[in-house]
């Protein structure tokens, strides 16, 4: 516990977004420590341009300035892992902040090593999840680098503070200061919350979303999309080959414009704070539904209900930072397995913020209409019936024929 001291002439890898906090963390880590800063910038497939950002990063005087290219390993290696063990945080948030924060961990380790820093840094604050991800994706990785996070330590108060800090050097903020929300956006989703949105009791505004339309704003006619999977992981869209990237980006603007995706929830933080946040996640919403639709007819009933435990902690283990973990890859392995089977299509409707299934087919279904069906074609055994029922309901008989249970005044 020993917060900034000892930094100085330190360099200094910066998880650097270009937004209002990093730059003052760029310019602050100079003029306070004398620090060298080498700043480094993932593209997750975040909509808001990063273009620009390493020349930025240059006038705000660091020494290098990287501009990553993550896109295709944060599809395939993270996102589509989460997709196939079905994670979803507390049932709902499909994790797009929290499965990048491993990632850009990362990349600050790899350019941290490639340019002899001895510490990373990072914008988060110290009640969050993600400066969890961030000091546990890097100390996983790198035990011996050190991690800072300025925010939890630093003068400024509030963002008027670092703004005024900007002002007097000449920092420009003009794309930052506009939002009256705190907003993390990547390739499988957006996450927004402060202002208004604190208040639980309040709904959310039509500005605080992004990339959806309202429900009431979507088209009049339903529109009806094939995905097909093999292995659990989608690779076409109407029966065309996709690769991940561009699935999921043309899911996000197929889906949001028929309003899907939107959430909004009251979560538990690692940190012990219940949040409101509004998600949006139309492609991540869609890939869910249709996977878990084709998972329904191709595992069989125990492997389905265990997974769905699985899924739980899953979530849990992603959102607390623990990708970089043993438990991780072990729970890949079992899910891996199972996904086997999950091969087909499944059609989904989409229409005003509602999704259906209009069909799913598998080679590898376990529907069998001869045992299901309750026409000429059955092949069940309804006689057998009778023994499996009367042995299943034999610990209920058992209790009904012994004296019931008295209060506890009447027993001797
Ligand atoms: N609550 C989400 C999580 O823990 C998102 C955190 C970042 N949210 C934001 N609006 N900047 O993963």
């Amino acid at each position: 516990m020993n917060g900034l001291a000892g930094l100085q002439g330190a360099r200094i890898a910066l998880a650097f977004s270009g937004g209002l906090d990093t730059s003052v963390i760029a310019s602050w880590l100079q003029e306070e420590f004398g620090a060298e800063i080498v700043t480094v910038s993932g593209d997750l497939g975040q909509e808001k341009e990063l273009k620009g950002i390493t020349e930025k990063a240059y006038q705000l005087g660091a020494k290098a300035a990287y501009h990553v290219d993550l896109k295709k390993q944060f599809a395939e290696d993270f996102v589509f892992h989460a997709l196939k063990a079905g994670a979803l945080y507390e049932g709902v948030y499909p994790l797009a902040t929290a499965l990048g924060r491993p990632l850009l961990a990362k990349a600050l380790v790899e350019i941290a090593r490639k340019e002899e820093c001895t510490v990373v840094a990072h914008g988060c604050t110290g009640k969050g999840n993600d400066q969890v991800r961030f000091d546990a994706g890097v100390w996983a990785l790198a035990p011996d680098l050190r991690v800072i996070a300025p925010v939890r330590h630093w003068p400024f108060k509030s963002r008027e503070d670092e703004i005024a800090y900007c002002a007097e050097r000449g920092i420009p903020v003009s794309a930052t200061k506009a939002s009256p929300y705190s907003i993390d956006e990547n390739l499988w989703g957006t996450s927004i919350e402060c202002g208004v949105l604190e208040d639980p009791t309040v709904a959310p505004p039509e500005d605080a979303y992004q990339r959806t339309v309202s429900p009431e704003q979507a088209p009049n006619t339903p529109e009806e999309i094939a995905i097909t999977f093999k292995h659990g992981i989608p690779v076409a869209l109407n029966e065309e080959a996709i690769g991940a990237v561009d699935l999921i980006t043309m899911l996000n603007h197929l889906a949001g414009a028929h309003g899907i995706g939107r959430l909004d929830m009251i979560e538990n933080r690692l940190v012990g704070i219940k949040s409101r946040e509004i998600y949006e996640a139309p492609g991540a919403t869609l890939l869910h539904f249709a996977h878990s639709e084709l998972e329904r007819i191709t595992l069989d009933k125990w492997t389905a209900h265990a997974k769905a435990k699985l899924s739980q902690d899953y979530a849990e283990l992603v959102y607390n930072g623990l990708w970089f973990s043993p438990l991780r890859t072990a729970f890949d392995a079992f899910v891996d397995e199972t996904q086997t089977r999950v091969n087909g299509i499944v059609v989904v409707k989409l229409y005003k913020g509602t999704m259906s299934v209009r069909s799913r087919q598998s080679p590898n279904s376990l529907y069998d209409k001869a045992l299901a069906s309750y026409t000429a074609e059955d092949t069940f055994d309804h006689s057998a019936g009778e023994g499996f029922s009367k042995i299943f309901s034999l610990p209920l008989r058992t209790l009904a024929r012994t004296v019931p249970a008295v209060a506890e005044h009447e027993l001797v």
